[in-house]
């Protein structure tokens, strides 16, 4: 090995999805936005501060950041776009139909207004940072028993037997995630707990959010706040992460402390995949 290789590092984002998550599978549009939380790759040995399988996208920030290590070690022109096709042929071996959402929301960081029309046109927007930058708690609902892959299926066979419901669910978390979008790009007047908690009823309407998240969001709501699944959630145990929103987030902390909640705060609208100077 070169010491150019020697030295080569890449980092791709982990993300949330704010709005539109299992909808934007059959094409309705999502938004999502990369945070903080990276991982790595350096001479192949790979480092991680993204939760694994909690609905932060850290396989998707595998997959761009190995098609993105590929690309440099091979002394290739650094490109986004073609980064980002790889990861997503990586994430369709791995899930099966994904969105894409995730990977792109990870190679081009931002916030990402994202709408996948058909398996060979994906549009997406990058979105001018919000003028008021909504802050969130993330709780751990803990690791969901099912795959990404699993729960798209699940969601597939549920629009395959009760397809007028299924779909009515869907249109009605595009409705959610618009509002979301004139809220922080046009400043809107909207209540954005109110949103969050619509967004929940939604998703637990798609049956994707566990008795467990279940409960943990019922307390939130108890303190005054609201939460709601993000990404693809579980049933049979934990749910992933949790996005709980409260207008005195003091007062969600010191809850989340007394129940002793799995917590943590993200940093959004973070960089997309980039080269790291070692
Ligand atoms: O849980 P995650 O991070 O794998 O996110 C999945 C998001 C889904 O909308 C459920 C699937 C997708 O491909 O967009």
């Amino acid at each position: 090995m070169n010491n150019q290789k020697r030295n080569l590092k890449v980092s791709a984002p982990g993300k949330i999805i704010l709005s539109g998550e299992h909808a934007v599978v059959h094409g309705y549009p999502a938004l999502l936005t990369a945070v903080n939380l990276r991982l790595s790759i350096k001479n192949e040995v790979i480092h991680s501060d993204i939760p694994v399988g909690g609905g932060m996208g850290s396989s998707a920030a595998y997959a761009v950041a190995k098609s993105a290590y590929k690309q440099a070690e091979k002394g290739e022109v650094w490109d986004l776009e073609k980064i980002n096709k790889e990861a997503y042929e990586i994430e369709k071996r791995q899930h099966g139909n994904p969105s894409g959402g995730d990977n792109t929301v990870s190679t081009y960081g931002g916030f990402l207004w994202y709408r996948k029309e058909s398996e060979n046109l994906k549009v997406f927007t990058k979105l001018k940072t919000p003028k008021s930058m909504p802050r969130f708690l993330i709780i751990n609902t803990g690791k969901p028993n099912e795959s990404t892959g699993e729960m798209i299926a699940f969601v597939k066979t549920r629009l395959q037997a009760k397809k007028r419901e299924i779909e009515s669910t869907f249109r009605n978390i595009e409705q959610v995630t618009k509002s979301l979008l004139e809220y922080l790009v046009e400043g809107k007047n909207y209540d954005l707990k109110e949103l969050i908690k619509e967004n929940e009823e939604l998703l637990e309407d798609l049956g994707v959010v566990s008795k467990k998240a279940k409960e943990i969001i019922k307390l939130v709501e108890g303190a005054g706040g609201g939460a709601k699944v993000s990404g693809a959630g579980g049933i049979k145990d934990g749910s992933g992460v949790i996005l709980a929103y409260h207008a005195n987030m003091d007062k969600l902390i010191k809850v989340s402390r007394a129940k002793k909640l799995n917590t943590f705060s993200v940093k959004l609208g973070q960089e997309g995949v980039r080269l790291e100077r070692v």
